[in-house]
């Protein structure tokens, strides 16, 4: 029978849901996002938001996608990592939905959907991922069954260093669009603290030095601009390392920060120099949304996966590299 699946997010500030078929079309793919006028982002508020709001939005997905509710064979659902109350708020729409529908209900891991999604979109069998959003920096790798993280943040994510740096500069949240704006005026590079440890990255110690930089009246273009290039650089080392140990042949960039368009030539340079080919997930792909959820859930169903309502418990901090990937045979 073929699968039409309803895939839910909400593991963060957004709320979203997609309706893939098992072909891998994209049939629709609707999100709202909480975007408070100042500071940031509250997971009691953004899960009230997640309740108000979804029952709305996967509405629409199921209109935008031309279907009826009877129409959906599958739901898939963000089990994890994320924010408890939101996790708990869009798990329970998942589940009634399944029940109310009689269909079967699968967890999908947040950051493996990103990664599935990227390779739906440019036919990857096999990449190099760099992903990077407000809460997640990893360059990750499939190896043994599962997605490797080859290095990571080891503290803050590179979406947060720019999102909390822009709340400083009375930018509102997310920042990282604003940012990118004024670094493309920038030109001047003011030196800040570039950490690259093994194959990890920090980003706490830059975030400090650019807003001390900031008070030293720094035009912000520059500013923006040489945040940009440190920040962007250390994770290119990195990714650089992780092709070269590897020898995979894609390159994969993909989550909220995707969207940044120098970081996506910064990569491409890399891939190239690799002989490796390269894709950047575009816009409507590239943030939290539910047609990564649905994507993923129709692998996971196809090869076996199935999550009963009674074990469909959250898991806040699942790890990438903590599921089996049982739809992959490479290794
Ligand atoms: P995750 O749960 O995967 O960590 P998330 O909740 O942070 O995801 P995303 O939509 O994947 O949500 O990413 C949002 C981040 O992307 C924010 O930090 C935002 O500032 C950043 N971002 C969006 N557009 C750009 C851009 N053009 N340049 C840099 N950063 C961007
Ligand atoms: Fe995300």
């Amino acid at each position: 029978m073929p699968l039409t699946c309803l895939g839910i997010e909400g593991t963060a500030h957004s709320f979203g849901a997609g309706v893939v078929s098992d072909q891998g079309k994209v049939l629709s793919n609707v999100w709202d996002m909480l975007s408070p006028q100042e500071g940031g982002i509250h997971p009691r508020e953004a899960s009230r938001h997640h309740s108000d709001k979804g029952p709305d939005i996967i509405a629409k997905a199921l209109t935008e996608a031309g279907i009826g509710p009877h129409d959906i064979t599958l739901i898939a659902f963000s089990r994890g990592p994320g924010l408890g109350p939101c996790l708990r708020a869009t798990a329970t729409m998942a589940r009634s939905l399944a029940l109310k529908l009689e269909v079967p209900l699968v967890g999908v891991n947040h950051c493996v959907a990103h990664i599935e999604i990227g390779c739906l979109e440019s036919g990857f069998k096999d990449p190099v991922t760099v992903y990077v959003s407000g809460g997640n920096t990893q360059v990750i790798a499939f190896a043994g069954n599962r997605f490797r993280t080859f290095g990571e943040t080891l503290d803050i994510a590179i979406g947060n260093m720019l999102d909390v740096f822009g709340r400083t500069m009375g930018m509102r949240f997310p920042a990282g669009p604003a940012i990118e704006q004024e670094a493309m005026k920038g030109h001047r590079y003011y030196s800040l603290p570039y950490s690259v440890k093994g194959m990890d990255v920090s980003y706490s110690g830059m975030l400090t030095a650019a807003r001390r930089l900031q008070t030293e009246h720094i035009p912000l273009p520059d500013l923006c601009f040489s945040i940009q290039e440190t920040a962007f650089g250390m994770l290119a080392e990195v990714a650089e390392r992780a092709i070269a140990h590897t020898k995979k042949g894609e390159v994969l960039l993909t989550g909220g920060v995707a969207r940044n368009r120098r970081l996506g030539e910064i990569l491409a340079g890399v891939a190239a120099r690799h002989n490796a080919r390269f894709h950047t997930v575009t816009p409507p792909l590239a943030g939290d949304q539910g047609a990564m959820i649905a994507w993923t859930g129709i692998l996971q169903y196809t090869a076996g996966d199935r999550l009963s309502v009674a074990e469909s418990y959250v898991l806040p901090k699942w790890r990438t590299d903590e599921q089996d990937i049982t739809w992959r045979n490479l290794s």
